[in-house]
């Protein structure tokens, strides 16, 4: 596996042998090709026009991106992540968005998401449930969505519908395949993770401390998640899907472009990693050494970590691939 920092690195080349060189922590050169390469890029390459126009040349010389700018770009945010699960007609709570020039509209606003409180407010790019708020009542939005205007006064915050449930599902789900993404039916789930509202709180997110354990992956959550998945053209995401306790209609919250392993591993007992890394390896047909590249949060320190072995003679266990966490 090759780690690069997309910010300071640069590609070129031509007839299929690409010259990628890495600046960050010294020079780095390697020699890759579309044939035998994937590109896992993190969510971080979008800090930056320089990490973003990497990936952009990566992609449009061939490679494989899982994930393409464009599906990080829509799961970044919220509000246009929204917007495409509602145009491939899947189940999402009702939301709107408000923005500083938009609060004469607050009553309407809540009321086209059907008026109840408590209703949950987010800010567009959050992750990791920092940027996820709860309102009781129209006094404590008003005042607070005021409180955050005057502070960013150019600030976008989504308003929802709250569903109620005491759980919801990370669910990652994975493309079957190095061809263009094309149908759900080539999705494949590889791990659900079911994560319990935290005491005292309405969210699930395990980075805050929520606790976590195997889903069970109903045909529903199942088909909604893929759905998700193709929605946005992820090849590799984690789709977060709450399900109504009452009525057990599933929602899909948001799409991760960038999901964590460590979670559904550890909790969830799920492996994901050697389910990638298990499809990668019956997926390529070249016989050349296959290599992986990642990229790494814009500036931070590199490591080189290493070539994967040869196909044919040697495989992943015996290079300790399976072992490997992306990050
Ligand atoms: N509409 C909602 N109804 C009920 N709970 C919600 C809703 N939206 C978010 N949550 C809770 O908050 C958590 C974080 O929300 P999410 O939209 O996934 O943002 P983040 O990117 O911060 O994880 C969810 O996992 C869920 O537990
Ligand atoms: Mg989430």
């Amino acid at each position: 596996m090759i780690t690069v920092d997309p910010s300071s690195a640069s590609i070129s080349g031509s007839d299929g042998k690409h010259k990628i060189v890495d600046h960050s922590g010294g020079k780095n050169e390697y020699i890759v090709s579309p044939q035998n390469c994937v590109v896992f890029t993190r969510r971080t390459c979008l800090k930056n026009s320089e990490s973003k126009d990497f990936v952009r040349e990566m992609e449009r010389l061939g490679y494989v991106m899982i994930n393409s700018l464009d599906t990080m770009e829509i799961c970044e945010d919220k509000f246009v992540t929204y917007k495409k699960l509602k145009a491939a007609n899947i189940s999402t709570p009702q939301t709107v968005v408000i923005s500083s020039s938009s609060m004469n509209k607050l009553d309407e606003k809540v009321q086209s998401i059907g008026g109840r409180f408590p209703i949950v407010a987010k800010i567009l790019e959050g992750t990791q449930g920092s940027g996820v708020m709860i309102f009781e009542s129209m006094m404590s939005l008003k005042s607070s969505l005021q409180a955050i205007f005057t502070l960013v006064p150019k600030a976008d915050i989504l308003l929802q519908e709250k569903i109620n449930s005491d759980c919801d599902y990370r669910i990652h789900v994975l493309y079957n395949g190095f061809d263009r993404v094309s149908g759900v039916d080539n999705y494949k789930v590889i791990g659900c993770m079911q994560r319990n509202v935290m005491e005292g709180d309405f969210r699930s997110n395990f980075s805050l401390g929520a606790t976590a354990e195997k889903g069970h992956l109903t045909p529903e959550l199942e088909r909604i998640s893929k759905q998700a998945a193709y929605a946005v053209k992820g090849r590799w995401v984690g789709v977060d899907v709450i399900m109504d306790s009452g009525t057990k209609q599933c929602y899909v919250l948001e799409i991760n472009s960038s999901p964590g392993t460590k979670g559904i591993t550890t909790a969830a007992g799920d492996d994901v990693v050697g389910e990638i890394f298990g499809m990668i390896k019956n997926d390529f047909s070249s016989k050349e050494m296959p290599c992986v590249i990642e990229t790494v949060e814009p500036g931070k320190k590199v490591c080189v970590k290493t070539y994967i072995g040869e196909w044919e003679n040697r495989t992943f266990r015996e290079v300790g691939m399976d072992k490997w966490r992306l990050f």
